[in-house]
């Protein structure tokens, strides 16, 4: 039986990437797509995901949920790396809007009509499980489990010397959600750098005639443009796919149990992932933290998921 998900994203080429993967691969049922502010402001990652649904066109439509800054807003934005509409300036907006209820009440909604069997792929700032958390309290014991693309173990930070971009939108919903009776899954910067898609890939890729050929010819070239202007790299990361990855084929990554928290009010250090790795660690271990994959294997997987996706 397919595994139901939630994706809490904020499109994002990066994120765009995992959502065509998972709305059309197999063993995955998407109840919803929950936005979230990140890369992009609040309003701009909701009317992505309406706009990425109505292009992809899946074969079951997700409820969708509208996102909401965090309090005091958002400290940075991803623009300089996604475009500034996040989906590399391509300009596809969304014909029909429909009403939609703000992401927590879509995420609290559905974990409870499936009570342990709800995986939340959370590859954006965790401001909507916080808030879902702080609405119902009973849910971090109802979720099956929290994958989260975020923070760094023994590498630098991306968007400060210290901190990973999605834990430093909002480190307060971080710590709450790290510090939760939920069962959470980690995949830190440290694993999802290792991974870089070379140019080659656009040969790989599904011809525009598909609309999710189409999409990723859209919306790929301004990453690696992005990329090499901004980072001097020569290929992209895409920390989000790679996150959905360790939750399809776990057998290519490494995990160790760990406990873990978040700095909020480091003056050089908010938003650091902290983990207690003393020999004697007086914090409970509360997550799996991913600390290697099998690259070239996740990568061939990658590519055969956005090929089967325009099947
Ligand atoms: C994370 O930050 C965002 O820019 C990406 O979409 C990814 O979720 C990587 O730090
Ligand atoms: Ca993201």
């Amino acid at each position: 039986m397919a595994r139901k998900v939630i994706l809490d994203v904020d499109p994002g080429i990066d994120d765009a990437l995992a959502l065509c993967i998972a709305l059309f691969h197999p063993e995955l049922d998407v109840t919803a797509v929950t936005a979230v502010g990140g890369n992009v402001s609040a309003a701009q990652a909701t009317s992505n995901v309406q706009a990425i649904l109505e292009h992809l066109d899946p074969p079951r439509l997700p409820r969708v949920g509208a996102a909401a800054d965090p309090e005091g807003g958002l400290p940075v934005d991803g623009r300089y790396l996604c475009g500034v509409d996040g989906l590399g300036g391509i300009g596809i907006t969304v014909a029909e809007r429909q009403h939609l209820l703000p992401s927590e009440k879509v995420i609290c909604d559905q974990v409870r009509a499936a009570p342990h069997q709800i995986t939340i792929v959370a590859l954006g700032p965790l401001t909507n499980i916080a808030r879902a958390f702080a609405r119902d309290p009973e849910l971090p014991g109802l979720v099956g489990q929290i994958v989260i693309m975020g923070g760094t173990l023994n590498s630098p930070g991306n968007i400060t010397p210290t901190a990973e971009f999605n834990i430093y939108c909002d480190p307060t919903a971080a710590r709450k959600v790290f510090r939760s009776h939920s069962t959470k899954v980690l995949v830190p910067l440290d694993v999802t750098n290792r991974l870089e898609l070379s140019y080659d890939v656009f040969n790989l890729l599904p011809d525009e005639t598909n609309p999710v050929g189409w999409f990723l010819r859209q919306i790929l070239p301004p990453a690696f443009r992005n990329y090499r202007q901004q980072l001097g790299l020569e290929g992209i990361h895409v920390h989000d796919t790679v996150t959905l990855m360790s939750l399809l084929y776990p057998s290519l990554f490494t995990m160790r149990s760990m406990p873990g928290d978040v700095e909020i009010l480091g003056e050089l250090t908010q938003g650091m992932t902290v983990f207690d790795r003393r020999r004697v660690p007086a914090w409970r271990h509360n997550m799996e933290v991913a600390v290697d994959m099998k690259k070239d294997e996740v990568i061939e997987r990658i590519v055969q998921g956005l090929q089967k996706a325009a099947e």
